[in-house]
Parts: C-alpha cells; sequence; structure tokens
C-alpha cells in the first residue's frame, strides 16, 4: 500500500456518479491536494454490471488510466457490499431476512444473504472480472475487498447453512442439546431439521443459540471474504488485500479472525463526540487497528474532513478548523499508513449527500479543500514515518494491553445476564479512557496470543472464558505480569454456561477470592469504597481467599465486603474490580498498577490531554504530540522537527491545539533550552 518514504493520501472516489467533464477536474485538484491514492468502485457494481453477467467497464478503464498517467494509485474495491436492482428480482432467495420474518430488498445497500449461493457466486465474478482485468493496471496498489462486512439474515438459506455449522461445531444433537442446555423451556432438539436461527420467539431466547448464531455469522463473513481473497490472489499474488472495518461499533464478525484473512488491516472511523472524547476514540480505533494488524502500520481507509452524521442526535456536526489534521496526527502516531476519506467528491444526492467529503458542494473555495490541500502537503514533509520499523517491531510498543473478545461482545448482548447494562464496548471503552487520560499506550489482545510481551493485562467484562483462556493468563501472572480483571469476567465457559462455586469462577483461583453473590445495581444507584470513591452498576458478596483487600464497600447488605482486591501469584500480582469504577477511580488505579508493575509513558509529559507518542520507522523513533489541552502545555525533546524543519533541543511549548512531530536523535532529554511555541493549525 505504502511505498516506504510515501504515507497515502486520498479517498473513496466515485466517478460513476459523475459526467466526464468532472474528471479532469477531479484530478486537478487531487494533484492540488497532494492525493496520492483513491479508493474505486466501493458500490459501483450496478454501474460495471447493469444487467447480470453484461459488464461496463469502459468507465473504469479510462480513470484508472487517467489516475496512472497522474501518477494516483488505486485502491480497487469489490463492489460487492451492495448488489443491483437486478439481483434481487432474480435471487429473492439470497436477499436478507428479519428476525421477525421479514424479507428485506433493494433500495438501501448491503441487501444480501452471506450464506445465499447466488450472492456468493455474484461477489466472486465479479471479483474475478475485476482481478483479470485490472490485475495488471500500472495504478493497481491494492485490493479492497468488499466494504464493512456486517450483513446478518435468518429465513430458509441461513437456516440450512446454521445446521451445517452446528453439525461441524458439535458433531452430534445430544452434545449440542448439552451445550446450549435445551432441557430447560423444553427446546430439547430430536432432529437438525428442527433447528431454526434465532427468529422472533414469545419470550427470551436461549442465549448459548444466540451466542453461536453470532459466531456461525461472523464466520460467514468470514467465509464471504475468503472466497474473495482467493480470486485476487490467484490472479495477483503480489498486490495486498484488505477490507475495512468499521470500528468500533459494528461487530458482527471477529475482527482477529478477519485480520488472519488479509494482508493488511484498514478500518473507516468516525468521531463519535465533538469535545475531547472524540479524540479518545480516535486514539481507541487506531490501537485496535495496529493490533488487529499485528503491530504492523494498519491503513485508515475512512475517516471524514468534516461533517459527519450523528445519527442518534438526528443531525450532522461539523469537525471545527484544525481538528482533522489533529486527528490525523493521532492516527499517525499510531501506525496509520496516512489517511484516506469517505469520500473524494460528495455526490449531489443519495442517502449521504451531506456527509462531508475532500471538496464539498460550495466546491474547492472552501475552508475544507483548504485543509485537505493544506494536511496533504503535511503528509507529504512526513513520508519517512511510513517505513516499518527496521528491527521488525511494532509500530508502538507498549507494555499494557486490554482483551479484547468477539465473545465478550456477543454474550454481553444476549439478554440473559444479571444487569443490561453490562456492556463489553463500555468496559473496555472506559479502560482504555483511563490510560488514555494517563498519557499510557496501549495495545489490544487475545488471552491465547503471546503474552510475553506486556506487563499488565486487562480483563474488562469478558464474560465467557474458556479454561484454556484462563491458564493463559494464570501463566502469564506467574511469571511475573500484572492481571486486573474486572467483575463478572470468567464466570462462563464458552459455551455460556455458569461455571460452578464462584462468579468469575474462570478466574477464581488466580484472583484468591470467591465471589458468592451478585448484587447488580440499578440505574443511578453507587456503592461508595471506604478509599472514598464510588461504583455504579455493579456490586458483589467477595469472599478472600488468599488476597488482599484493597478497598471496600461502605454501608448497605454489602458493608465491609472487599470492592478491589488484590492477589500476588508467581512472580506477578492478580487484582479485581469489583463494581463498575467511576471514571476518575479507575484512572487512578490503573495508574497505580501500571505504575507497579514499572511501565513508564511514551514521554514524561504526556497525559491529562497532551498525547505523546512514540513511533518506531525505519531505523529511527519519533515523538507525535499533540495538545487537546486548552492551555499550553510543555515537553523536553530533543530532534528533529520534521514540520518546521529544524533541530529542536529542549522544552518545547505547545499551544493548545498544537502539535509536534519530531525525529528522534536521543531518548535522553538534555538541557532545557525554550524555543517559540508552535502555534496550532489555524
Ligand atoms: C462507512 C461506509 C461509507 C460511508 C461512511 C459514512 O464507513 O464505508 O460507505 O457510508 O460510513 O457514513
Amino acid at each position: 500500500m505504502t511505498e516506504d518514504n510515501e504515507l497515502v493520501y486520498g479517498g473513496d472516489y466515485n466517478p460513476d456518479q459523475w459526467p466526464r467533464e468532472t474528471w479532469d477536474e477531479d484530478i486537478r485538484l487531487m494533484r492540488q491536494a497532494h492525493v496520492n491514492r483513491v479508493t474505486l468502485g466501493v458500490f459501483s457494481w450496478s454501474s460495471l454490471e447493469p444487467r447480470e453477467g453484461e459488464y461496463e467497464v469502459e468507465w473504469l478503464d479510462t480513470i484508472m488510466d487517467k489516475l496512472a498517467d497522474a501518477g494516483i494509485g488505486v485502491v480497487l474495491a469489490t463492489p460487492t457490499a451492495s448488489p443491483p436492482p437486478w439481483f434481487s428480482l432474480a435471487h429473492p432467495e439470497a436477499l436478507p431476512v428479519r428476525p421477525d420474518g421479514v424479507r428485506l430488498v433493494h433500495g438501501s445497500r448491503d441487501t444480501y444473504n452471506p450464506a445465499a449461493p447466488a450472492y456468493r457466486e455474484a461477489a466472486v465474478r465479479i471479483t474475478r472480472m475485476l482481478a483479470e482485468r485490472y490485475g495488471q493496471h500500472p495504478a493497481l496498489r491494492m485490493w479492497h475487498l468488499h466494504n464493512e462486512y456486517g450483513t446478518v439474515s435468518h429465513g430458509p438459506v441461513s437456516d440450512e447453512a446454521f445446521r451445517v455449522w452446528l453439525r461441524a461445531r458439535y458433531g452430534t444433537l445430544e452434545a449440542l442439546n448439552a451445550a446450549w442446555w435445551t432441557a430447560f423451556w423444553s427446546q430439547g432438539y430430536g432432529a437438525w431439521e428442527e433447528i431454526l436461527t434465532p427468529r422472533a420467539t414469545q419470550y427470551l431466547p436461549n442465549p448459548a443459540h444466540v451466542l453461536d448464531f453470532k459466531r456461525f455469522s461472523a464466520d460467514l463473513l468470514r467465509d464471504c471474504l475468503r472466497d474473495q481473497v482467493e480470486v485476487v490472489r490467484a490472479v495477483t499474488p503480489d498486490v495486498p488485500v484488505t477490507t475495512n472495518f468499521m470500528l468500533p461499533s459494528w461487530h458482527h464478525y471477529d475482527e482477529w479472525d478477519l485480520a488472519a484473512e488479509i494482508d493488511t488491516v484498514s478500518i473507516d472511523h468516525y468521531p463519535a463526540a465533538r469535545d475531547v472524547e472524540g479524540e479518545v476514540h480516535a486514539a481507541f480505533g487506531a490501537d485496535l487497528a495496529r493490533s488487529f494488524n499485528g503491530g504492523r502500520p494498519w491503513t485508515l481507509m475512512e475517516q471524514a474532513t468534516s461533517t459527519v452524521y450523528d445519527y442518534a442526535a438526528g443531525r450532522i456536526f461539523a469537525k471545527e478548523p484544525g481538528r482533522l489534521e489533529r486527528n490525523t496526527m493521532q492516527y499517525l502516531a499510531r501506525g496509520a499508513t496516512g489517511s484516506l476519506f469517505f469520500q473524494w467528491r460528495n455526490g449531489r444526492g443519495g442517502a449521504e449527500m451531506f456527509h462531508s467529503p475532500m471538496v464539498p458542494h460550495t466546491g474547492p473555495d472552501s475552508r475544507v479543500f483548504r485543509e485537505i490541500c493544506d494536511l496533504g502537503a503535511t503528509l507529504g514533509r512526513l513520508g519517512e514515518l511510513a517505513a516499518p520499523p527496521a528491527d521488525g517491531g511494532p509500530v508502538n510498543r507498549n507494555r499494557v494491553a486490554f482483551v479484547w473478545d468477539s465473545t465478550a461482545w456477543w454474550s454481553s448482548e444476549t439478554r440473559a445476564m444479571p444487569t443490561d447494562d453490562l456492556s463489553f464496548l463500555d468496559a473496555v471503552r472506559a479502560a482504555h479512557r483511563a490510560l488514555w487520560w494517563e498519557g499510557i499506550g496501549c495495545d489490544a489482545v487475545r488471552l491465547g496470543d503471546d503474552l510475553s510481551a506486556y506487563d499488565v493485562v486487562l480483563v474488562p467484562s469478558k464474560l465467557a472464558v474458556s479454561d484454556d483462556e484462563a491458564q493463559a493468563l494464570h501463566r502469564f501472572v506467574e511469571q511475573g505480569g500484572t492481571a486486573v480483571v474486572w467483575y463478572f469476567a470468567g464466570s462462563t465457559d464458552e459455551l455460556l454456561r455458569v461455571r460452578q462455586g464462584s462468579f468469575s469462577g474462570a478466574f477464581a483461583d488466580l484472583l484468591g477470592i470467591r465471589v458468592e453473590e451478585l448484587h447488580p445495581l440499578a440505574p443511578g444507584e453507587t456503592v461508595t469504597l471506604d478509599d472514598g470513591t464510588t461504583g455504579d452498576c455493579w456490586s458483589q458478596l467477595v469472599q478472600l481467599r488468599g488476597a488482599e483487600a484493597l478497598a471496600h464497600v461502605t454501608g448497605g447488605v454489602l458493608d465491609g465486603v472487599p470492592a478491589i482486591t488484590r492477589h500476588d501469584v508467581g512472580a506477578g500480582a492478580a487484582y479485581h474490580v469489583g463494581t463498575r469504577l467511576e471514571p476518575g477511580a479507575l484512572r487512578r488505579l490503573l495508574a497505580d498498577v501500571v505504575a507497579r508493575a514499572g511501565v513508564t509513558r511514551d514521554h514524561p509529559a504526556a497525559g491529562d490531554g497532551l498525547e505523546v507518542v512514540r513511533r518506531h520507522a525505519g531505523p529511527g523513533t519519533y515523538l507525535l504530540a499533540v495538545n487537546h489541552d486548552e492551555v499550553p502545555r510543555a515537553l523536553t525533546v530533543d530532534g528533529h522537527d520534521l514540520l518546521a524543519d529544524r533541530p529542536v533541543a529542549g522544552e518545547v511549548v505547545l499551544a493548545p491545539g498544537a502539535h509536534l512531530v519530531l525525529r528522534e536523535t536521543a531518548r535522553t532529554p538534555l538541557p532545557a533550552r525554550p524555543v517559540d511555541p508552535v502555534q496550532p493549525t489555524p
């Protein structure tokens, strides 16, 4: 995707929506904005195959040639996220069916059933056509397979495929009935044909059934991706392959599994908040992307230049001037290969006509396009960041990891939980947010991964834990690691069967506690701890079995019960957090835990809104610092300021909103020599 000395810059380009006169202007403006990459054809199926089996590719031939002539590389997409209307009419059985039986039809996008042979065959056919026609094209840099996999379907085709998947997983109906505990509410299955996907039903569905359906649906999407990977790898073995993940709210597949199928991970990422929480969000998405990509540089396939739809609020909101560049620096700090956007030019019509592009409706004479040109020039000065670390290590060297686990996410969505307030994503976000404010970098991991690179592993709300996973964490601690395990984590096995003897039973020995009773809290209800902090959502009756209590509940039926515990095991320690700590308390706890584990920040000045991250690239290291604070912030550095192109040694003051990209010459601070404050981008 990247040359070693060039960051990628550009976005989704949809020339098939525009008359040809616009194309030459597009290319002229792309050159003006320093664009070197576009993503072509993401939703162009009806333009490429207007009738089944009949291709119209002259437009794509022409634009690929024009882009090649302009020196702009192409990330060529397969348009399979949006089958055209002819497809639904010809193959109604391949349309998605909702749990209530309603069959959806074209008119929006993503109307297909990933289990349907007709869809899979049509997707493979158009993928092969594109691979064979453009595989040797000089503009081609990367394959972008599909767009944001995520369609889930019920109905007869899915039932059939679900049964095949279940047979492979369980072998016998007896094993399936035992795993799903089907004697409860008379759900025992006597024949495979009796099993349906979890449709709309009278009352609460069987949680194990629901969880397996989510796993099955995720595997199906992985198989759809595999179909396409196989085609393009056969034709173009040297062209890298990606598919774009929608992070972090779109969770219909397992990112680790999909990442294993492709050459490089890419993500689409949109801010969820107007305040600094948007910056925490950018850091979170980037940390996930890098982790899914094994610590290697990854592709930011989409972000927004300005206005983003906030569907919950029912309006769009605009990024204030300068925020785009700040966010981009955050992504770069955490390993992005550059920045691509949705999209180059927004359509005059269509469902997302007010989502911001690089060239807005108001044209190039606009604040957004000027910022886009400036950002393109800025990235042009940062090309050396693109080189992968010469030592083969990860782009960021973090010593803290948090567990990211699809089963954990899906099981907390099964409606059989002690409280609806248990959200895996929220728990992970709270931990990540606390570390962000503390200035500590972190990676996502699975418990089955090699954890030896880490000093601290956080396990927020992972309900379903297998024996192997529990043993892996135990070994990590015995060998000197520090684990922090949140309430309710490990209360079931991987089949969602409750562990006997203690809640959080998978980790009871490790934590040195027994959790005897659950006391979830009502909305607005809190518990106060004897260190003066509070928690909400959760409380529980805990007995110590070797652990020491660091804080207790005060008042109420749980008065005096341990709320935060620590257990020394082997050369390490395991902490348990028995309530949803208020943000300040969680931050203090994690700060203390990481400090005791000997973990330090990438820079001592990092934290409290001054983001400072070290990126490894080529033979060197780079500090990227962004001041999200409302006051100037100082940090001591020694290196070469890539944006100003001058050496800097000593104290640098970053004005609010300003950033600095520094090629480091030494890690030890030199005597302070004040330099001019760096001003934010206007
Ligand atoms: C997603 C999609 C794009 C577009 C943007 C903006 O991430 O991939 O096609 O819909 O969001 O909403």
